[in-house]
């Protein structure tokens, strides 16, 4: 598979803050990449200098080939955006709002009528095409941006924080928008978001971004292995300390309360057989087994020293900055 984005060195500078330093990374043609990190990591500085929004103080961005600032126009065409902030005019129906946005990128007639039948129908919108966007719920609208993003048969799709705000029920039905996208059209799809699951869930590479800078790069699993480390619990019937002198291939054991004992190892798929050769030959009754992989959290904890969480839920007023340019 060929590069279809390139992402160079990138720096991002307003006056005293360096949105994005130093970034770099390259994504493929038809694969689902997301970009995670917290508030202020710069994602969507990042992504807005991808669609040419903004200009890259240096470094060097590549789509399909074409310069992000010599060939704008290239690149544009072959982009469609969703931005993070609501973009629609909630005066107009949704037709209405996927028209204007038709119209401007040089459709007409019978062709963008058809086009907006056509994609009205795929998020599900038809029947409200000729509703005000004002009686939309969030889902509702999200999705009406998706498809709006889609008219001009982009072949990357940008969603800058897709599912921000969603209710469980409207997350979902997005998330099988964006699997279909690739699953029909192998469409190429470059995504922001602070949600674990969201990119562990759509993801074929997730890049964990934090203060400007590209920490780590990978699968979910293959981030997670960074840590090289699985926890295994096994709960049994009986069990005091000296249990865990039988489980000596583990790196840590210790007993937890309930006759619980917690094993680390470096790989869980491999350690249990272990455990259950034990378990059998010193004829444990075990209750309960289970074994955990480290979340992304744990990897994100583990590259900048705190938690994923903790670093949005912590937020104070969000920036000044986050008022947007690109309405
Ligand atoms: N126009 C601007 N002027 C000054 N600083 C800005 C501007 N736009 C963004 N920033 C700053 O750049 C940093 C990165 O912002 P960006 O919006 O790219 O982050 P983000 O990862 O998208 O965050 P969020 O999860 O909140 O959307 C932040 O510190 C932000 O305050
Ligand atoms: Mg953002």
């Amino acid at each position: 598979m060929s590069d279809l984005i390139v992402v160079e060195n990138l720096v991002k500078r307003y006056k005293d803050v360096v949105a994005v330093n130093g970034a770099s990374f390259t994504i493929k043609k038809g694969e689902i990449f997301a970009l995670l990190g917290p508030n202020g990591a710069g994602k969507t500085t990042t992504i807005h200098i991808i669609a040419t929004l903004l200009r890259p103080t240096s470094g060097r961005v590549l789509v399909a080939g074409f310069d992000v600032v010599k060939q704008a126009a290239d690149v544009r065409k072959r982009i469609g955006i969703v931005f993070q902030d609501p973009s629609l005019d909630n005066q107009l129906s949704a037709y209405d709002n996927m028209y204007v946005h038709g119209r401007l990128n040089g459709l007409r007639g019978r062709e963008l009528h058809e086009k907006i039948m056509k994609l009205l129908e795929l998020v599900d919108l038809k029947e409200f095409a000729y509703k005000k966007v004002m009686y939309f719920s969030g889902g509702m609208r999200r999705r009406l941006e998706v498809a709006r993003s889609l008219l001009h048969e982009p072949e990357i799709l940008i969603l800058d924080e897709p599912t921000l705000g969603l209710d469980p029920q409207s997350r979902a039905k997005i998330w099988d928008y964006i699997r279909y996208l690739k699953k029909e059209f192998d469409m190429t799809i470059l995504m922001t978001t602070h949600y674990m699951d969201e990119a562990e869930e759509l993801a074929h590479r997730i890049a964990i971004m934090d203060r400007g800078k590209i920490l780590a790069i990978g699968t979910a699993e293959e981030l997670k292995a960074m840590l090289g480390q699985d926890v295994i619990y096994v709960t049994l019937r009986k069990g005091d300390d000296s249990l865990c002198k039988l489980f000596n291939f583990a790196k840590n054991c210790r007993l937890l309360s309930g006759n619980k004992l917690e094993l680390v190892v470096d790989d869980a798929s491999k350690a249990l057989p272990e455990v259950f050769k034990v378990v059998n030959s010193y004829k444990l009754e075990v209750a309960e087994a289970s074994y955990r992989r480290p979340t992304l959290n744990e990897v994100f904890l583990h590259l900048t020293g705190r938690e994923l969480r903790d670093s949005l839920e912590h937020q104070l007023a969000p920036p000044i900055a986050r008022v947007r340019r690109f309405r």
